[in-house]
């Protein structure tokens, strides 16, 4: 295990009824005057938009309101809500929603502060040094941005889909009633349990050796997410199901099971191409990219895909033909992904492989000419791995 400091200052209040709480949690927290940011209207439509304002009332805080962040957040909504959060002189930020609206608010966090252009964050030309307090009220397990430092924002006229992170982005509070994501339409929910999965296997991938306490914990929210899944595609109402997906949500993403080790996110950036491209949904790009980059790294490290094939993917053992048993356990994630309704291949997701080039020249400006930690990998083999990922 390697040194790590682990900074998760996170308040976490989860369970039914939460979002009611938000007003008393702002003031805790030293709110005056709220910024609420959400995305296209489904906290409208459920009512928690209301819900959540009245709470703030109860309370005596003062709040302005920006709707319109959308999957795939973009830069423009964040010059708006920038200029709108110092026009009002708030003081907290409040998204109310996703990994999406969570996002945006972060980048509006981070440049209301900032006397340049927040793009310079994720244009590496400047650090986050402060950013206004950040709570949220989680609609959807997915992105984990709920826990996380970072924020994902997508340079609309360049097309650059790009992320940051700081410290100062961790959120202060998180609200996580599970019962909000039962108006989830089924597509969402798959694809939060795709990126949640995907956010551990990012760090089960790994070179560093003797990382056991994680590499078991990983196994097991891994197979806890699954067995919730499957539950939730039968029984979409079922609490304890959206209770177990959404707290692996956070946790799959807050940094605790990636302490200690190298991480990688290669896969993530492959499939951050794939988004800004075709405004694809991200969980979606990824169960295209995972299964892909996992057959083309499994040489790099048998043991471990033998481990995960065995602990995860319950591949029975089979000593004499480990390598077999690893490519049996990615088959099966991949299975899975299929059966929870998710595309595996460029075709399924209406991708184009004449597009390949395109996906390496912004991956080439996003990420440089190396990639990987888990395995060393150049443009060639991300070509190599895109190519693979178009049909079956
Ligand atoms: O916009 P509304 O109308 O709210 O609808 C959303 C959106 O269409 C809908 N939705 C959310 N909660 C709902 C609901 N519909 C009905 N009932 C509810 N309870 O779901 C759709 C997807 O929402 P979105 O916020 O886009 O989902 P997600 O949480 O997956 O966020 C995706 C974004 O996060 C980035 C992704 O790249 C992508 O841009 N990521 C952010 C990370 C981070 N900050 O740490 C890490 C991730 O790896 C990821 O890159
Ligand atoms: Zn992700």
């Amino acid at each position: 295990m390697e040194n790590f400091n682990f900074y998760s200052p996170t308040e976490f209040v989860f369970g039914k009824d939460t979002e009611h709480k938000v007003g008393q949690l702002l003031k805790q927290h030293g709110a005056n005057k709220v910024f609420i940011h959400y995305g296209g209207g489904s906290v409208k439509k459920t009512g928690l938009l209301d819900r959540v304002k009245k709470s703030i009332e109860k309370e005596g805080l003062d709040y302005v309101t920006l709707g319109g962040a959308k999957p795939n957040p973009v830069d423009t909504l964040v010059y708006e809500g920038i200029e709108l959060c110092k026009k009002e002189d708030c003081d907290f930020i409040l998204p109310v929603g996703g990994g999406s609206t969570i996002d945006s608010a972060k980048a509006i966090a981070a440049g209301a502060l900032y006397d340049g252009d927040f793009w310079d964050f994720y244009d590496r030309k400047a650090r986050i040094e402060k950013a206004l307090p950040v709570g949220v009220v989680l609609t959807i397990p997915a992105a984990g941005s709920e826990g996380s430092s970072a924020s994902v924002i997508t340079k609309e006229s360049e097309g650059l889909k790009r992320g940051t992170g700081s410290k100062y982005l961790r959120p202060k509070f998180a609200v996580i009633n599970p019962e909000l994501t039962y108006t989830l339409p089924m597509w969402h929910t798959a694809a939060g349990i795709v990126d949640m999965m995907s956010h551990i296997f990012e760090r089960y991938l790994t070179p560093t050796k003797d990382v056991i306490l994680t590499d078991r914990m990983s196994e097991g929210v891994l197979v806890s997410i699954m067995e919730a899944a499957r539950t939730i595609m039968k029984e979409p109402k079922n609490y304890e199901a959206r209770a177990t997906i959404c707290w692996a949500g956070t946790i799959a993403h807050n940094g605790v099971l990636g302490v200690g080790r190298a991480e990688d996110w290669t896969t993530h950036g492959l499939e951050h191409e794939l988004s800004a491209l075709y405004d694809m949904t991200h969980g979606a790009g990824l169960a295209i990219m995972f299964p892909a980059f996992m057959r083309y790294t499994l040489n790099q490290d048998v043991e471990r895909y033998y481990r995960f094939a065995t602990k995860v993917m319950s591949v029975p053992e089979n000593h004499e033909h480990k390598r077999e048993a690893a490519l049996e356990g990615i088959k099966r994630l991949e299975i899975f992904f299929g059966e929870i309704g998710m595309p595996t291949t460029f075709e399924e997701a209406d991708a184009k492989k004449e597009d390949i080039p395109k996906l390496l020249k912004t991956l080439k400006q996003n990420a440089g000419e190396k990639l990987g930690t888990f395995m060393s990998l150049t443009l060639d083999d991300a070509k190599k791995i895109y190519e693979s990922a178009c049909e079956k």
